[in-house]
């Protein structure tokens, strides 16, 4: 099973503050954008649902009607003043026309690995490339691929055990039985078990993911093939250097006018 089919467990797996500075991160630059924002593969609104809570307009945009749904239950019980701010859109962020620009396009917590190809990854940039204003900023992160974790491995690794609601706990491992070194592509098989206060396991069950990873200079490179300049690369949110952290955190912008949402070229 996809781990999007599981939203409830994704919850309990990343809670809101998951990444330290992330959700600051994101919102500084919603506020520089001054209007409504995008965010490409919203999930269950971990981030978005921060930045509408501080008065940022948030348009969600996820290919998974099941982390939509989740997220739809998190915005009815917030105050409708907060839900009232954010749209939710179902669709692929390689092809969706809103027929709309923005003043930031964001893609946070390593989503943007799920396209597949590269045709997939600059068919998304294009897309926001068409949905920017003019002067407008396309930013997210990534995690930098680490040498050690790319070529498929059959051993089981311990995650460790998030606390759950109920008392219980809930026990993550993984393995990767599947990696393209050429096509930079993984499959990680998850393991999640969940047991109850009292220690009794309640639930076994396997959760897919698959990623690509990108390197630095591949991502500039693409970056500019689809017309975008890079303002910052950084290593993570607090401001580290790339060789300090382990993330890529980007922000760019575009070069020249925007093409419009309309445009498909
Ligand atoms: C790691 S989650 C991130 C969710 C949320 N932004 C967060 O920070 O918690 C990745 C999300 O990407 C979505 N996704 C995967 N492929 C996508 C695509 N092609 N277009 C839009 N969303 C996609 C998944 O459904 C999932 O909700």
């Amino acid at each position: 099973m996809q781990y999007t089919q599981r939203p409830d467990l994704y919850d309990l797996l990343h809670p809101e503050d998951f990444m330290a500075g992330e959700r600051e991160f994101y919102l500084a630059l919603a506020r520089e954008a001054g209007g409504p924002v995008l965010e490409l593969a919203y999930g269950t609104g971990r981030v978005g649902l921060h930045l509408a809570r501080n008065g940022i307009e948030v348009v969600g945009l996820d290919l998974s009607a099941a982390m939509l749904g989740r997220a739809r239950q998190v915005l009815a019980e917030e105050p409708p003043e907060v839900s009232r701010r954010v749209t939710l859109v179902e669709a692929s962020m390689a092809h969706f026309d809103l027929g709309r620009r923005f003043g930031l396009v964001y893609v946070p917590f390593r989503a943007f690995l799920h396209l597949r190809t590269q045709e997939e990854q600059r068919a998304c940039l294009r897309r926001v490339a068409a949905h920017l204003a003019d002067g407008g900023r396309f930013a997210g992160n990534f995690f930098q691929p680490d040498p050690l974790l790319l070529p498929r491995y059959t051993a089981v690794r311990v995650d460790g055990a998030t606390e759950t609601p109920d008392g219980g706990r809930l026990v993550q491992s993984h393995w990767c039985p599947r990696s393209d070194l050429v096509e930079q592509f993984k499959h990680i098989r998850m393991r999640l078990e969940r047991f109850d206060a009292t220690g009794r396991l309640v639930e076994s069950g396997l959760h897919d993911l698959e990623l690509t990873w990108i390197y630095g200079r591949e991502w500039r490179l693409l970056l500019e093939v689809e017309g975008f300049e890079l303002e910052r690369l950084e290593g993570g949110f607090l401001g580290q250097s790339v060789d300090e952290g382990n993330e890529y955190v980007w922000v760019a912008r575009r070069r020249g006018p925007s093409p419009g949402p309309g445009s498909h070229a």
